[in-house]
């Protein structure tokens, strides 16, 4: 085995984020400041991301526009999301010079396997309309087909020696997951992301991740998953969960603000989505307030143990092996 020296390089610091509004509305936001993390190859990432999982591509571009125009340089998406296209328009009609944000998509599963995953980082970025990746992660374990799965991390290293990736990663890998990857791979994730949000928030998966320095990237981080539709009866929207009510106004904020600040100050990667212009900036405006030790526990305490979300053990090969076009 030839894993990289697993290192505690999750570091944090504050970085100036050209073109952020100078709100300095508190000491987190001192000269319009996003929150950086530095990844486990020492490229830098701001926490703070701007999802697009299920934004109509008619939608998208507007979106990642007024986000990046808000203050946002991370846009999370994913060659299963049919909107890299419009992601790369929003991009160009900012006015936000590419080198400035922080571009992390994903690889669909029926693109796994070595030649089928570097044809598909050609597709992405054609879509997307920029020449490399800040951050490459697989989309799911895959665990119907894991030695493509394993196939297709080892075109992510490829890429990554090449410098057409700046990093590397994947999603929705679980203990078992991560251990059977790093046995076969050289490269140690530099993210991994999880459903993570208050109601599920996945220590054993954060632990391990944290065990071989690989940074935890938090999808539904203000609990989309457990209310949009499609997803099941059971649930209970964290959004409406008492506690956080409390906690947020107790800070003139909003629950979903106190769930980001919630998921920054565990030093965790956020990416909510919305295509709402109002709620765009609200997800933004989270750098002017400190959760205490006790809300910060408060919060931890609400996990239930239950996922919302698909399971990542389950194989679902009819969605697995839907195509991705190649334009
Ligand atoms: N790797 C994976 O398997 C995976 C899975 C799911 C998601 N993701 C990534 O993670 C990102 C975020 O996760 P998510 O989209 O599932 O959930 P989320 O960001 O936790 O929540 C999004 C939902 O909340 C609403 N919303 C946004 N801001 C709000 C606010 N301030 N107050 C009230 N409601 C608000 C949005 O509606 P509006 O748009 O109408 O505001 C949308 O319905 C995705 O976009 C995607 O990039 C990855």
């Amino acid at each position: 085995m030839t894993v990289d020296t697993p290192v505690a390089n999750v570091g944090r610091h504050l970085t100036g984020n050209t073109g952020t509004p100078q709100t300095g509305r508190g000491p987190n936001n001192v000269g319009g400041m996003n929150q950086e993390l530095v990844l486990n190859n020492g490229v830098t990432m701001p926490a703070l991301g701007f999802g697009v999982f299920q934004s109509p591509p008619e939608e998208t571009s507007a979106a990642v526009e007024t986000a990046l125009k808000v203050g946002y340089r991370h846009i999370d998406t994913a060659a299963a999301y049919g909107n890299e296209r419009q992601v790369g328009e929003g991009l160009r009609r900012s006015g936000v010079d590419r080198d400035d944000v922080f571009i992390e998509t994903k690889v669909w599963v029926s693109d796994y396997g070595y030649d089928e995953t570097l044809h598909a980082f050609e597709k992405a970025t054609r879509k997307l309309g920029v020449d490399t990746l800040d951050l490459l992660i697989l989309h799911q374990p895959a665990v119907d087909r894991f030695d493509r799965t394993v196939a297709a991390y080892q075109a992510l290293e490829t890429l990554l020696a090449d410098g057409r990736v700046r990093a590397i990663g994947v999603s929705n890998f679980m203990r078992h997951h991560l251990t059977d990857l790093l046995a076969r791979t050289s490269v140690v994730p530099a993210v991994n992301q999880i459903e993570l949000h208050p109601y599920f928030a996945q220590p054993d998966v954060q632990k391990t991740d944290a065990e071989h320095g690989i940074l935890t990237q938090a999808w539904s981080p203000i609990g989309g998953i457990t209310f949009y539709p499609g997803y099941g009866d059971h649930r209970r929207s964290v959004l409406e969960d008492e506690t956080i009510a409390a906690i947020a106004a107790g800070h003139h904020k909003s629950p979903a603000q106190v769930m980001l600040r919630w998921q920054l100050q565990h030093d965790r990667s956020a990416i909510p989505k919305s295509t709402n212009p109002g709620r765009i900036a609200e997800n933004f405006d989270v750098f002017d307030f400190t959760l205490t030790d006790t809300e910060m526990a408060g919060i931890d305490a609400l996990d239930t143990g239950v996922r919302s979300g698909p399971d990542p053990d389950v194989a679902r090969p009819a969605f697995f092996d839907r195509v991705i076009p190649e334009d």
